[in-house]
């Protein structure tokens, strides 16, 4: 299966990455984000809702599950698996069809959570129909997890980490807020670069290719 490696620097390369799979997508895809808190998987379903020509807010679909979005050319279906923990609770949600040659596009976010059988299912399919994608975030930094400015979605990773991110966080995230408060207060030059945008390698293969 071939692996492509692409290098985001910027949100906005990240944006334009998902914009180009959002074009050129159609009715069946299904697309699977690995990646840690605040690796940037929203960033890129935001991308792919702008080249479907999507026109509401995208927001992670944390507690719902899923997210329909149906202004753009095909439907969006953003799911969020980060709080399904069993088997039965996928079944009980009803989130088979969403998987299987959906009448849109799927997105889902934290695609390892589900069971590797439906991941090898997945990659067996047609070719060009599923597409798994995994996000690292170069120079890790722990301020990460209480994201950057105009993020719209500290609150999870500050509220519950699992537990292998907490314990890695290092200072109490308390204090990384204040850090990062203190830098803001100055616009961000005394915080040095706790700001900057950081590197991305997103890597993907697709079934059947
Ligand atoms: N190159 C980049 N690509 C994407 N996001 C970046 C990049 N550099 C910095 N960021 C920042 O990283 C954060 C990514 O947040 P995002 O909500 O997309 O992560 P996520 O993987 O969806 O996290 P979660 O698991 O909490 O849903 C944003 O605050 C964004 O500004
Ligand atoms: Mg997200």
């Amino acid at each position: 299966m071939l692996m492509v490696t692409f290098t985001s620097h910027s949100v906005a390369e990240t944006l334009s990455l998902g914009a180009a799979w959002g074009r050129e997508a159609q009715a069946g895809w299904v697309v699977g984000l690995v990646g840690d808190l605040g690796a940037g998987k929203t960033q890129l379903v935001k991308g792919v809702a702008q080249g479907l020509g999507v026109t509401e807010r995208v927001q992670s679909p944390t507690f719902t599950l899923v997210n329909e979005y149906r202004s753009g050319r095909l439907p969006l279906f953003h799911l969020d698996f980060y709080r399904l923990d069993t088997w039965a609770q996928f079944r009980s949600a009803g989130l088979e069809g969403y998987l299987c040659e959906p009448p849109g596009v799927t997105v889902i976010e934290w695609f390892d959570r589900c069971q590797s059988w439906i991941t090898e299912g997945l990659l067996a399919s047609p070719a060009g129909r599923f597409r798994r994608v995994v996000i690292e975030t170069c120079e890790e930094s722990s301020l990460g997890l209480v994201g950057l400015p105009g993020d719209p979605e500290p609150e999870r990773r500050a509220s519950s980490p699992p537990a292998e991110a907490s314990a890695q966080a290092g200072p109490s995230l308390a204090a990384l807020a204040g850090i990062g408060a203190a830098a803001r207060r100055d616009g961000g030059r005394s915080g040095g670069d706790w700001f900057r945008e950081r590197i991305r390698l997103i890597q993907y293969e697709d079934s059947g290719a």
